[in-house]
């Protein structure tokens, strides 16, 4: 059985729901308090022994690169001045295998992914998307991998979400709970409306997949919004071969939108080490505040 390597995150997308600030400036690096959101799917590909990280960009996005990189001027600059607590966070980002490729023409997620196929060769591999943040005490990739261990097949995390909400997400039908918390499928539907939807089991942005998604993917008419979507090629993949569905059980934020955003900045800034007392302080008076003006 081949080892689970390698990672996938998209990052070509415009960033639209976060105009202005995205106008010059990759949404995924937006701080979710001093963090670029693209840091933490990075970190949770690392805790799950991911070893080579590919990411897929498009325009405006050399800052991720940048981010990753070594800051040589920076790192004297701290160390000069005895700052080795800020030298430890800058130099975190840069033990990492990462690779770069420009995905020029974005055509959709499943067409991101495909850029890969040359970095990711004859193995299994998993793809992160940078909008859907997880916790978990093991990550949610190792979750995966640990699935595939044993199943040796593709699998996708799930998670339920709100019936009137499934035309936002691809959608699974299950079949059958092979074991606790995972199914095969029956078909996979990317964002059917919720009358048409077969459940309200949503995939949420982490992915097992073997190789073969790519010769699939090469052949892969557009779908839902006129985009060559991923999740239609895993239900052809699944008609070969067996493609499991895992249901995700820890948190899951939503850095997408705005209102994902903000809250997800809030959870993470009530566990900072530097912000989190005068953060729930300053809620609770928030809180009284807002029931006084209600009360009036
Ligand atoms: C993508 C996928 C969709 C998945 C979602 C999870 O959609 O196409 O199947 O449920 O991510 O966040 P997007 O949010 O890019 O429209």
């Amino acid at each position: 059985m081949k080892k689970v390597r390698k990672a996938i995150i998209p990052a070509a997308g415009l960033g639209t729901r976060f105009l202005p600030a995205t106008k010059a400036m990759a949404k995924e690096m937006l701080p979710i308090v001093d963090k670029p959101t693209i840091q933490f799917i990075v970190e949770e590909a690392l805790a799950s022994g991911i070893e080579d990280i590919l990411i897929v960009t498009g325009k405006a996005k050399r800052p991720i690169e940048d981010h990753f990189d070594a800051n040589i001027e920076l790192e004297q600059n701290l160390k000069a001045k005895g700052k080795s607590d800020l030298l430890a966070l800058v130099e975190e980002t840069t033990n990492v295998n990462l690779h770069f490729i420009r995905q020029s023409h974005p055509k959709g997620l499943g067409h991101a992914v495909l850029q890969a196929k040359v970095f990711v060769g004859n193995e299994p591999f998993v793809v992160m998307l940078g909008d859907d943040l997880m916790y978990d005490s093991t990550p949610l990739t190792k979750q995966l991998m640990d699935h595939y261990e044993d199943t040796h097949a593709s699998t996708i995390a799930v998670m339920e979400v709100p019936h009137e909400e499934t035309n936002k997400y691809g959608i699974i039908a299950p079949e059958e709970e092979v074991k606790s918390g995972l199914y095969s499928v029956k078909n996979f539907v990317e964002k059917p409306k919720p009358a048409e939807a077969p459940s309200n089991l949503a995939i949420i942005g982490r992915y097992l997949l073997t190789p073969e998604i790519f010769s699939i993917l090469e052949n892969q008419a557009p779908g839902a919004g006129g985009e060559i979507q991923l999740t239609d090629a895993i239900d052809t993949l699944n008609q070969t071969q067996r493609v499991f569905a895992h249901q995700f059980k820890g948190q899951r934020f939503d850095v997408g939108d705005k209102f994902g955003f903000l809250k997800t900045s809030i959870q993470y800034g009530l566990t900072h080490p530097e912000v989190k007392d005068s953060l729930k302080d300053y809620i609770i008076e928030l809180g009284k505040e807002l029931e006084a003006t209600n009360e009036k």
